[in-house]
């Protein structure tokens, strides 16, 4: 098995080039992450594919967000497809919803806390108090591993203040927004690199255009576990 602390995003468009990638990456990656904009490509079986036929490990990333019974009847049909990892957002009642309806499977529910592409002024028009946004995050972060999250996404920056909190002991901390040095950094603004996001407190990395857009994934994907030494 190869090192399951890089998870590659699969943001292609269909279960047949999700399939295909991960045949290209073959070995050297064990943890596939599927998205809500593979969802309507066939994520589902994509993500059934995989595990069954390949044994890889899956992150389904829904953001799940409803009220409670609607959150928990979601995970409860979702923990039948023998999921890692599944995010919700970080709001305590959800996340709550979210655990009950993994209980008896093994799945993770993993709280987003305020998603990345926001910054103070979206923060405003959606009426979240004041406050800087690392403060929120962090915060919410709390609140959300007090809630039962077995774990958070966070930024790099975001994971080590995450990392600080004593209820983040023995849960995980998934970054992404990560960049090998040098490589195009994309829309991601608060980047590190592979090995820097594991130092501030990451347990697993999630990377997908420096992979699936570059003409030999593979070699993308060898050069970042190399990074992780
Ligand atoms: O291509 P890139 O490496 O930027 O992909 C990162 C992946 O992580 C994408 O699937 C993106 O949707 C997801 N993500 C993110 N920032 C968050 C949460 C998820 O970039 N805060």
């Amino acid at each position: 098995m190869s090192d399951d602390r890089l998870i590659v995003a699969l943001d292609v468009p269909n279960a047949v080039a999700g399939l295909k990638l991960a045949e290209t990456l073959g070995d050297s990656v064990s943890f596939y992450k599927i998205g809500l904009g593979m969802l309507t490509g066939g994520g589902l079986a994509l993500a059934n594919e995989l595990k069954t036929e390949a044994g890889k490990r899956i992150f389904l990333d829904m953001k799940l967000f409803d009220i409670g019974a609607t959150v928990e009847a979601a995970v409860r049909g979702l923990a039948q497809f023998d999921l890692d990892f599944l995010t919700v957002h970080g709001d305590p009642h959800v996340v709550r919803a979210a655990k009950e309806g993994a209980a008896n499977s093994d799945m993770k529910i993993l709280a987003v806390t305020i998603l990345t592409s926001l910054d103070r002024g979206d923060l405003d028009d959606c009426m979240i108090r004041d406050g800087a946004i690392p403060d929120l995050v962090t915060e919410r972060a709390g609140r959300a591993l007090d809630a039962g999250a077995d774990g958070v996404i966070a930024s790099p920056q975001e994971a080590a203040l995450i990392r600080q909190l004593p209820e983040s002991t023995g849960r995980l901390i998934v970054t992404p927004g990560v960049r090998p040095a040098g490589s195009d950094s994309g829309d991601q603004k608060r980047i590190t690199t592979p090995a820097q996001a594991i130092a501030n407190g990451s347990d697993h990395i999630v990377v997908g255009r420096p992979i699936w857009q570059h003409e030999d994934p593979k070699s993308a994907a060898q050069a970042i576990l190399a990074d992780l030494g």
